[in-house]
C-alpha cells in the first residue's frame, strides 16, 4: 500500500474509534484528531504529547504557543519544518491539557507505531518526557530513560525494523512558554540536526 494510502487508513481508524474518553469528549467538542503532517518521506520525525486547544481545533500538530517555539527551533537551524513529519503519541486532546494517562498511551501508540514504520524516518526527535519515554522503551532502552533535561539534545543510536536509526530526545517546546530562560537550552538541544546535515537532507 502506498505511504499516503496507509497514512490515510490511521486517519480513518482514529477518526472511527469509539468507546475511549478522549475520543468520546472529541465528539462532544466537535473538535478534531491530530494524526501528523509533513513529508510522508522525512528523513526526520518529531514526535510531542498531545493536541493542546489550537491543534484540536485545527486538527494540525503544533500549530498553537509551542508550535511557535517549535517553528523558532527548526528556523534557527534553517530546518524547513515541511521536511519533517511532525505528529504526537495521543491523538486525542486530553481535557485541560492534562498528561497523558497510560492507558491512553498505550490505546494510540499503536498508530504512531504505523506511521513510524510507513515514514521510515532516519531520526526520531521525541518532543518532551511522554514521547521520549515511549520511543525509548518501544526501542528496548528502557535503562536509559533520565530526566528529559538530562537526555537533551543527546542522539542516540538503535535499529527500527527498516534499518538503523537515531533517537533525539528533546525538550518540550512549551518549556519555554513557562520559562523563557529555557528557550537557549532548548534550542540548542536541535543543533545535532543541524550538525548532521538533516537540513539539506
Ligand atoms: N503540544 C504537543 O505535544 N503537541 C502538539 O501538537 C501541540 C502541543
Amino acid at each position: 500500500m502506498a505511504k499516503k494510502e496507509s497514512l490515510r487508513k490511521i486517519k480513518d481508524e482514529v477518526l472511527s474509534l469509539e468507546g475511549f474518553p478522549l475520543c468520546d469528549e472529541r465528539r462532544k467538542n466537535n473538535v478534531y484528531p491530530v494524526i501528523g503532517e509533513g513529508s510522508h518521506d522525512a528523513d526526520v520525525m518529531f514526535i510531542g504529547e498531545a493536541p493542546g486547544e489550537r491543534e484540536a481545533a485545527t486538527g494540525r500538530p503544533f500549530c498553537g504557543r509551542a508550535g511557535k517555539i517549535l517553528d523558532e527551533c527548526l528556523q534557527g537551524i534553517g530546518f524547513k519544518r515541511e521536511d519533517a513529519y511532525i505528529t504526537n503519541i495521543i491523538k486525542d486532546r486530553p481535557p485541560k491539557n492534562r498528561d497523558p494517562l497510560p492507558e491512553e498511551i498505550e490505546i494510540y501508540a499503536v498508530f504512531l507505531d504505523r506511521q513510524i514504520n510507513i515514514i521510515k524516518p532516519k531520526i526520531i526527535a521525541t518532543l518532551g518526557r511522554f514521547s521520549s519515554e515511549y520511543i525509548l522503551k518501544k526501542f528496548g532502552m528502557e535503562e536509559q530513560i533520565m530526566p528529559i533535561s538530562t537526555l537533551h539534545g543527546k542522539p542516540i543510536d538503535t535499529r527500527a525494523d527498516y534499518g538503523p536509526i537515531k533517537i533525539l530526545p528533546l525538550m518540550h517546546p512549551a518549556v519555554a512558554i513557562y520559562n523563557r530562560k529555557k528557550e537557549k537550552e532548548l534550542k540548542e538541544g536541535f543543533s545535532f540536526l543541524k550538525e548532521n546535515d538533516c537540513c539539506d537532507l
